[in-house]
Order: structure tokens, then sequence, then C-alpha cells
């Protein structure tokens, strides 16, 4: 079976065709991955600007997808099933992919799938690893910032949220704080090589909790701190607050991964395998950390390859396929801009919709 992908919820034009392999749960077959990031279109705003992500969208997404198609060698006519994200993510974009995806399924006939984008995300270690049910994901990009236990195809349960910041938006704040340009990730990853996490002791939120929750804006406002009072801010001292910034925000990962293993032993009498994906996962140290933390804990590690770890197509038919193969009711709903995966989750009081504190004018 083969499936045409496209997402459109963020700053990513993508297509993608994927098939099934001979396996039910993966590895499956990627023929064709296109993404075409926006990053250049909003990096003058410091962020992602809905209606600048829109009309790029509306202007890349017909080509991208011929070039998929193109790439995989075949035609629209050949394909099993359309899959679309339909959410969460900046209603403008989801409107512009839904309302394509729905246009080619209606002309080819094709059954169409919305799909949560976090089910994307969810689902990828499947895609490339064949990874079986249960496991958890580590979900960390600029709009996310989640802990979840993956039991089964459509079957999800959060476990830990951000109840502020996500933390890929904590990255490009703190960037922007220091005058490092967006998407400031890379860039405090880069600044913090030359500096020393122990120059400042920034706190490390909800430790010590109950809670698997994390909060990041008590984080930002000790790094404006730092940065105000310190004499002089040169390269030196923002590469200390950017390794300070690192340190903390591996220890409050790491802190909570432990206990969410914990907690997956006790319920399933035996150590997670754990998926990382978003854009954070990109950072280096985080990688060798959670690595780590996974040996020490006997626990399985599976980072997916970094094109598939950010925002992408593929992952979007992959989840068709999962729900086409297990007859998954595949209802158009239209676009639902807050979709948390997990529907018997609590939503977060202090917890922003998707993107809106991503937007260049706000601080
Ligand atoms: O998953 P992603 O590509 O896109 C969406 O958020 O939709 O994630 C982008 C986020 C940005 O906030 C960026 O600053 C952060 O991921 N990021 C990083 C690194 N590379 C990207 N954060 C920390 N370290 C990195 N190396
Ligand atoms: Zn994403």
């Amino acid at each position: 079976m083969k499936f045409l992908g496209i997402e459109t919820s963020c700053d990513e034009t993508a297509a993608a065709i994927v098939a099934t392999g001979a396996k039910s749960q993966g590895p499956g077959k990627i023929h064709a991955n296109v993404v075409h990031s926006q990053i250049e279109d909003h990096a003058a705003f410091g962020g992602v600007v809905p209606e600048i992500a829109a009309r790029a969208h509306v202007e890349a997404l017909d080509g991208i997808i011929s070039s998929a198609l193109n790439q995989a060698g075949v035609a629209l006519k050949d394909l099993d099933g359309i899959a679309v994200t339909s959410g969460p993510g900046l209603a403008g974009g989801l409107i512009v992919g839904t309302m394509t995806a729905r246009a080619l399924a209606a002309v080819h006939d094709k059954p169409l799938y919305t799909i949560n984008h976090l089910e994307g995300h969810a689902l990828t270690a499947r895609l490339t690893d064949g990874c079986a049910f249960p496991y958890l994901l580590l979900l960390v990009s600029g709009g996310h910032t989640q802990i979840l236990l993956v039991r089964g195809v459509n079957n999800y349960e959060r476990w830990a949220t951000t109840i502020d910041d996500a933390l890929g938006e904590a990255f490009d704040k703190t960037a922007k704080l220091l005058g490092l340009p967006y998407p400031g990730g890379p860039q405090v990853e880069k600044a913090a090589l030359s500096g020393d996490p122990k120059y400042h002791r920034f706190p490390r939120p909800l430790s010590g909790r109950e809670t698997l929750d994390m909060s990041f804006s008590g984080l930002k406002t000790a790094v404006r701190k730092a940065a105000l009072e310190a004499k002089t801010l040169d390269s030196q001292m923002i590469s200390h607050i950017c390794a300070g910034f690192q340190a903390a925000v591996t220890d409050v990962l790491t802190d909570r991964l432990s206990r969410s293993f914990d907690r997956f032993e006790q319920m399933f009498e035996t150590a997670p395998t754990l998926i990382a994906a978003g854009g954070v996962a990109a950072n280096a140290q985080l990688r060798t950390a959670l690595s780590s933390l996974c040996q020490k804990r006997d626990a399985r590690w599976i980072a997916p390859p970094m094109e598939l770890c950010t925002d992408n197509a593929a992952m979007i038919a992959w989840a068709g396929l999962e729900r086409h193969r297990l007859n998954i009711d595949h209802k158009d709903e239209g676009i639902r801009p807050r979709w948390p995966l997990d529907q018997s989750a609590a939503a977060q009081p202090g917890a922003r919709p998707f993107g809106a504190g991503r937007k260049g004018a706000k601080a």
C-alpha cells in the first residue's frame, strides 16, 4: 500500500510518498520525502508569522506534491490513500493542506485521512525501526513539549506537558534575549560549547514535585536577569548563559524521563523504549544525556534520523497507512488548530494554544 502525505501545520511545506513494508508494525518504505522550510521567510521577524506561513504554503504546496510524486515515480491514481495534517497547528496552513488533500482525494476517488500531527511524530519510530508498542515518546519542538505513552495506533496517554512555554520556544526566546538569530536552538547549542555550565546556576523548575509536567518560563526570566546583570554581555558571557540554560533544560528532561521510566516499569514490568522527536531532539548535549540515561536504565533509545524527527510528511503518510490498515474511521472533520492527542488529558491552565507564543511580534 502506498500513501501520499501532506504536512502544512507550521513552517514546513511537505509532501511524501510512503509504502508499508512486509510487517504490520513497520518499518515502512519512504519513496519520496520533500520538505520546504520557510525559515528564511520568518527569520527577520524572529519567529513564525502565521499569515506569512499560510501564504508560503499556498505558493509551494502544489509544486512540492508534484516533486514527491515524480521522485517516487508514481501517479495519484496509483495511490491507496491520502493523509493530511488537520491539526494541531496554525489555522491558515492547515486550511491550505486539507483543502488541497480533499480536492485530490475527491478527483482521484481515494480515501482521505485527516491526521493529528502529534500522531505522526508518535508513530515515526514504527516507520523507521518497526518499533513495537508500547513505548515512550519525548516530543520537544517549537510548539510542543510532551512525554507520551504510545500504547497503540489511536491509543496515546499524555504523561507530561509544559505548563507554559514549549522547549523550542524557550531556546528561541533565550537566543533572542542574547541577540542571537532565529531559530535559536542551534545558536544556543553552538554558543554553549565555549561556556561554563556552572557559571550561572539557573533554576530547574518544578523539580522535586510529584508532577511529570515541565515549566520553562521561570528559566527564561532567570536568563533575562543574568543578561541584564552582566557587566558586559560579550560573547564569553553569552556562552556561559547558554551553557547554564542548556544544563538546566537537560537536567529537567532527564529528571522527568527518569521518573517516566519508573512509571513505565511499574506498568509493564520491563524497561521502556524511548523515542525522541521534534527539532530540539537535534541538540547534541540532550541526545548524549538521553542516551546515557537509557543505558543506565537498560532502556532502548531510538532517535530517528533528523529529517524524520523534525516536521515532515512521511510521518503523516505513515500514520494514514497505519489507520488504513486497521480500518480506523477516517471522517473528515475539518481543521483542528487545538487538538490534544490524548483527549482525556486535562488542558494546562498556563499552556498557550499551538503557535501563540511563537509569533515574532511577541517577546
Ligand atoms: O520540530 P521543529 O523543527 O519545528 C516545529 O517546532 O514545528 O522544531 C523547531 C524548534 C525551534 O524552536 C528550534 O530552535 C529548535 O527546534 N531546535 C533546537 C535545535 N535545533 C532546532 N533546539 C535546541 N538545540 C538544537 N540543536
Ligand atoms: Zn512537529
